[in-house]
């Protein structure tokens, strides 16, 4: 019997594809996926709800404590609740993008979030599971067997994320990622490699090459534990 799930801690930048790379490893190894960002991103929308100044510190970390939320780690049926109501698709919307940065660099919020995904990953069920964000494998998992820090080119993240963002601008869509990039890294540093965490740089790979490369980094610790 296994007493704690084997984790893989996976960061990276908006769109390195660290995401849907993760969510389809877990699939293919029949273990969970938690999605760190979609917490951030769930605060967020459940402050901007309640009509709280998401630049005011204090007003966020009071919103906390109205932040009745579930996510859960089945990387099938993957979504997130907050106060009974599915936000999983609301959360994606650049309304929230464009605020969560400043609820993810609140300490207080950080704090909160960092024990609750430690419990959600304490408590998983099945052999593994697959956390990605901004400082799983510096922060939330250190201790981790496997970390990796997933890149790509900058040319390259935008033309993924404006591929997916059907009627933007491509200019528009690289100043936001760059914009957002920026806020994000001084809370937390995941654009340069931890010690002992391994690059993966998906810019020259495609989607199926870049999941088959996590795999290999998994797979390698699993034989060598
Ligand atoms: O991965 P994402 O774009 O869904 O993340 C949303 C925001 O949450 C991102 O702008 C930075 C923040 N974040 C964080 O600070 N720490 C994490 N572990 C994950 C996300």
């Amino acid at each position: 019997p296994i007493a704690y799930p084997f984790v893989v801690a996976v960061d990276g930048p908006a769109g390195s594809g660290k995401s849907s790379v993760s969510k389809e490893a877990a699939r293919r190894l029949g273990w969970g996926f938690l999605d760190t960002g979609a917490a951030y991103r769930a605060l967020a929308w459940h402050a901007a709800a309640s009509r709280v100044d998401t630049e005011d510190a204090a007003s966020v970390v009071a919103s906390l404590g109205s932040f009745d939320y579930r996510i859960g780690t089945d990387p099938y049926g993957y979504a997130v609740h907050v106060g009974g109501v599915d936000v999983t698709d609301a959360i994606r919307e650049p309304s929230v993008t464009a605020i969560v940065s400043a609820v993810a660099r609140v300490p207080e919020v950080r704090a909160h979030l960092i024990e609750v995904f430690r419990a959600i990953i304490a408590a998983e069920k099945r052999e593994g599971i697959v956390v990605e964000g901004r400082d799983i494998t510096t922060v939330v998992a250190p201790d981790a067997p496997v970390r990796i820090l997933l890149t790509a080119s900058e040319e390259t993240r935008m033309a993924r994320r404006s591929k997916e963002l059907v009627g933007h601008s491509a200019e528009a869509t690289g100043a936001q990622l760059q914009a957002r990039d920026r806020a994000d890294s001084k809370v937390v540093d995941f654009m340069n490699a931890a010690e002992g965490v391994t690059t993966v740089d998906s810019t020259d790979l495609d989607f199926d090459q870049t999941v088959q490369a996590v795999l290999d980094v998994i797979r390698d610790a699993q034989v060598r534990a």
